[in-house]
């Protein structure tokens, strides 16, 4: 009899992906195309893992850069709060273990940014440790293949679904398994239109018995999305522009953008315009950015050029030369805006 495990294995050794992160055990990388593709498809992360590699090659390399520059190569895959993680957790890597990548699930589970999915892969991808990973595609084929009612973002729905992972890794090598169930659900069942004609677990699919495929995983809460309105101050002063450094507690923490007034009315009127710009100022134009969508946000803005004479803005900001914006990291919505210009 030829378990789950087996099946997903001899699918995976015909019809997976060869892909550059599954050529190494080196934790470090692994752990670096993990943290990119949580949140990113494999074909927009590739040049992303590639990057980074060359770049940094170690977690030594990775731990002795400024977050600038960590944020800048990162610029344009979004969730930046993954970026400063990997950072810092270089640093852990250097402080707390002494340049060498933790061994013992707990300790790699104890690196920031580092979750039960995470430390779950990279053990079991770098060190063959039993571990079943829990992801979005493994929901989906567990789900169906189990037919579970239990949503997926319930305590029990996850408890339920780390349990059944685990026996259905069973006894199979974990690197490869794990590897292969993810493959099975980006490429064969998929949201939409999974293969279940040439399905290899057909027969054990009690999703597919049900007729429930469609609806399996279930999910509970859907999340609400927020419009914000933004207003870009692009404030030039001779051959300066002004940046300012998105604080915490926001989207794109540590980022790079114009001065920003957010305001469903006219921005001007405001004493956050005033406070930018001063008193004396030219405006040129104002550009609607097209709609930018984010996982629970959609931002409307609008960049408004500003000319000044001489910059004395009471808050935070940098009047760096125009011809040095792009060494920053900034928002995609702004790096189109300028691109276009
Ligand atoms: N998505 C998350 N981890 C992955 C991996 N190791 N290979 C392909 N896609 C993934």
């Amino acid at each position: 009899m030829h378990t789950v495990a087996d099946i997903l294995i001899a699918w995976y050794e015909r019809n997976g992906r060869s892909l550059p992160w599954r050529e190494t055990r080196d934790p470090y990388r692994i752990w670096l195309s993990e943290v990119i593709l949580q949140q990113t498809r494999v074909a927009q992360g590739m040049d992303y893992y590639l990057r980074f590699t060359e770049r940094f090659p170690n977690v030594a390399s990775l731990a002795a850069a400024d977050e600038d520059s960590v944020l800048k190569l990162w610029q344009g895959l979004g969730y930046y709060s993954r970026a400063r993680n990997l950072h810092a957790a270089a640093r852990q890597v250097m402080e707390q273990f002494g340049g060498d990548f933790p061994e013992k699930f707990e300790d790699v589970r104890s690196l920031r940014g580092v979750g039960d999915y995470t430390a779950a892969a990279i053990c079991s991808m770098a060190y063959d440790l039993p571990c079943a990973v829990v992801d979005g595609n493994v929901y989906r084929v567990l789900g169906r293949l189990f037919d579970i009612e239990e949503p997926i973002d319930t305590g029990a729905g996850k408890k339920l679904y780390a349990a059944l992972a685990r026996e259905t890794l069973g006894e199979a090598p974990p690197a490869v398994y794990n590897q292969a169930i993810m493959d099975f659900g980006a490429l064969a069942c998929t949201p939409t239109q999974p293969a279940c004609e040439t399905c290899p677990l057909t027969e054990q699919c009690a999703a597919r018995a049900a007729g429930t495929v469609a609806q399996r995983p279930v999910k509970k809460g859907t999340t609400k999305i927020r419009d914000r309105r933004f207003h870009y101050l692009h404030i030039v002063c001779g051959d300066r522009t002004v940046l300012h450094r998105r604080g915490a507690g926001d989207i794109w923490q540590g980022l790079y953008e114009f001065p920003i007034v957010e305001t469903d009315s006219d921005p001007s009127a405001t004493e956050a315009f005033r406070r930018w710009v001063g008193t004396r100022w030219m405006q040129h134009e104002a550009v609607d950015l097209p709609k930018h969508q984010l996982s629970h946000q959609r931002i409307f803005a609008t960049v408004h050029r500003i000319e000044v004479e001489t910059f004395t803005s009471e808050a935070e900001v940098h009047a760096v030369p125009t011809a040095e914006v792009d060494a920053y990291a900034i928002p995609r919505l702004l790096e189109r805006y300028l691109e276009s210009r």
